[in-house]
């Protein structure tokens, strides 16, 4: 029950979202898992994004629908799935195949917001018109930081002191070409933004800022590597190749293998695997990266309390999708997995979520607020393509409706569900009441093979013939691999190549296949049904319901 406090609270926070002023701060991390300190993520150090958590609700089951940057920034981008912008490689434009879609900064700019883009939000290159959907998306040209042209370049010191184009890439940063790094630039850059925008308030304004960290290659500033001594860093829990695991599921890690330290220990094509050592090695410096990313983000907050923006500005930090870290002897992203869908979200709200902490409502800057015992966790299940819905009515901007079937004519609409009730349920509920949220988190991934070949992990459009359909629920995740036909775009469910599904109660990470057993025919059956039936009927009744009938 709401008591008189909290509905004071809430009174106020829809105050404040009726005046439609909310500004937008959209922190996009690329590749990066939920390997974080606020997720319970042991060895990882990330204080400032912890403190955001502290202040913020956690999104403990959130899920990507592709796990490849292009198609799921293509996806969370236009709250389309895949199955609908027709993206599910790094060179189609949605606006192209799929349709002419609105993006969620587009919703923004046409809604009075300045916009602006920094680092890498849309997939660069072809996958975003060339231009990263400027001017159709942002106010002006989005920014990209110089130094990431050297990110295939030999910039890695090797023992033998010369220079190499590494995975592990922990660097003198005074050595560097242009004496810095990607994110360190588009930092600067963006709290410059921070800067100009208070100075010229009167317009709300939308800031992405996409960093490229802990993407590979895992160049960071050397001090971070000694927040992880390699005798504390451990090998993933299960980092052999589950025997059950059919072989159109297996990604090949392609991009690890063409970097040049990888290349030195000539691991065999497709399953290796690394050895042991360097498997610690690339998950010291993933860990590392990730603590030198979530400084910069720490920068950016301090930058929103300098300049007084916080206790006007919605702060919403994810990922594009996960990243396998040995698990299944398997590397990098390209998979149904968990540890390749799942992604981190956290969600600040002025006033909402840090609710009672202090009387300004301001996101405040100081360790002291962060209580590991405290964080606002909900475990309903989220999918990327709810961000745009969210923002959207968070911000007092119009609420895209939920897109009717075939809704490839329709420039705004959503396949996703503002998940405004959950915050609001986590903060003022902990959680604890009987609000129904979706059944299941769907994703999915394509191969061109049933045997891993070198272009698995990235086939493109036209080498496409098998869809990897996967689905979350509370206890299980059930995949299919079906024919698809690259013409026509069209699934055939019938055409079956292989099936998994995976019990989370008694195995999280997902190592034992037990889709043939006779014990579980029962629910394959059931699963098959739901999955064949899609998003749409995963839907929260109520939510389901009232949209479809309004229609
Ligand atoms: C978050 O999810 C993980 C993985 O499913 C689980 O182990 C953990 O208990 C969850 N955290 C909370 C606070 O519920
Ligand atoms: C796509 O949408 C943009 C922005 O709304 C519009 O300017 C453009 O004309 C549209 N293109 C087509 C082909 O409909
Ligand atoms: C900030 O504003 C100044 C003055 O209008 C302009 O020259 C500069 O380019 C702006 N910086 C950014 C990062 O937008
Ligand atoms: C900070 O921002 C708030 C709300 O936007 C405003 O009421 C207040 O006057 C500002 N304070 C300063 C010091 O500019
Ligand atoms: C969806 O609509 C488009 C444009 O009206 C049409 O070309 C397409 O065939 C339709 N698809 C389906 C599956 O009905
Ligand atoms: C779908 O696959 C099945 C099984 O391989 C095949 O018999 C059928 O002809 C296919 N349907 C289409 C429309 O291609
Ligand atoms: C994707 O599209 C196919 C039809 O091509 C449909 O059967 C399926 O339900 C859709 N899957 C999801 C996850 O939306």
């Amino acid at each position: 029950m709401m008591n008189l406090w909290h509905r004071r609270l809430l009174l106020l926070v829809l105050v404040t979202i009726s005046e439609g002023k909310l500004n937008v701060l959209l922190i996009v991390a690329d590749d990066l898992r939920p390997s974080l300190g606020c997720y319970g993520y042991e060895p990882l150090i990330t204080p400032n994004i912890d403190l955001l958590a502290s202040q913020s609700v956690v999104f403990n089951r959130t899920y990507a629908q592709q796990a490849i940057c292009g198609p799921s920034r293509a996806s969370f981008l236009t709250s389309r799935r895949p199955n609908t912008t027709h993206v599910y490689d790094q060179h189609t434009y949605w606006r192209k195949k799929g349709g002419n879609f609105t993006t969620l900064p587009q919703h923004f700019k046409n809604n009075g917001y300045v916009t602006f883009s920094v680092g890498k939000i849309f997939h660069p290159g072809a996958a975003s018109g060339k231009t990263d959907d400027y001017p159709y998306s942002w106010s002006f040209p989005p920014y990209h930081p110089s130094t990431q042209k050297y990110k295939m370049a030999k910039v890695c010191p090797g023992p033998d002191g010369k220079l190499y184009m590494n995975i592990v890439c922990p660097v003198d940063v005074t050595a560097m070409p242009e004496k810095t790094l990607p994110d360190l630039q588009s930092t600067q850059h963006a709290l410059q933004i921070m800067q100009n925008v208070s100075r010229f308030s009167g317009q709300p304004f939308f800031l992405a800022v996409g960093y490229h960290k802990p993407h590979i290659p895992l160049k960071y500033p050397k001090e971070y590597l000694n927040l992880y001594p390699l005798d504390k860093v451990h090998l993933a829990p299960d980092p052999s190749l589950p025997p059950k695991l059919p072989l159109v599921a297996w990604n090949p890690w392609a991009d690890l293998r063409e970097r040049d330290d990888v290349k030195m220990l000539h691991v065999s094509f497709p399953y290796g695997p690394l050895p042991k050592h360097y498997q610690l090695l690339v998950r010291q410096s993933y860990y590392a990266a990730t603590s030198y990313m979530d400084d910069q983000v720490g920068q950016l907050l301090k930058g929103l309390e300098k300049y007084n923006l916080s206790s006007n500005t919605v702060i919403v930090f994810m990922g594009d999708h996960g990243w396998s870290l040995g698990e299944h002897q398997e590397w990098s992203k390209y998979s149904n997995f968990e540890v390749a869908t799942r992604v981190p979200l956290i969600v600040y709200v002025p006033g909402l979520t840090n609710k009672g902490q202090n009387l300004h409502r301001k996101f405040i800057f100081d360790r002291n607020f962060i209580n590991k015992d405290n964080y606002r966790v909900t475990n309903a299940l989220v999918e990327l393509v709810d961000v745009f819905p969210t923002i959207s009515e968070l911000s007092g901007i119009k609420v895209p409706e939920l897109c009717p079937d075939n809704d490839s004519d329709i420039e705004l609409c959503t396949e996703g569900t503002s998940f405004l009730p959950l915050i609001k349920d986590t903060v003022f509920n902990n959680g604890a009441s009987d609000l129904k949220w979706k059944s299941a988190a769907f994703s999915q991934y394509p191969r061109p093979s049933d045997l891993p070949q070198e272009n698995s992990d990235q086939p493109k459009l036209k080498d496409i013939k098998i869809m990897g359909y996967t689905m979350r629920t509370d206890k299980y995740r059930y995949t299919e691999w079906v024919g698809f036909d690259p013409l026509t775009l069209k699934t055939n469910w019938t055409d079956l190549h292989a099936r998994e599904l995976y019990v989370h109660d008694i195995d999280p990470d997902e190592d034992n296949n037990v889709a043939g057993l006779w014990d579980y025919i029962d629910v394959v059956a059931d699963l098959s049904d739901k999955l064949l039936k899609g998003w749409r009927k995963a839907l929260p009744n109520s939510y389901n319901s009232d949209k479809l009938n309004h229609r």
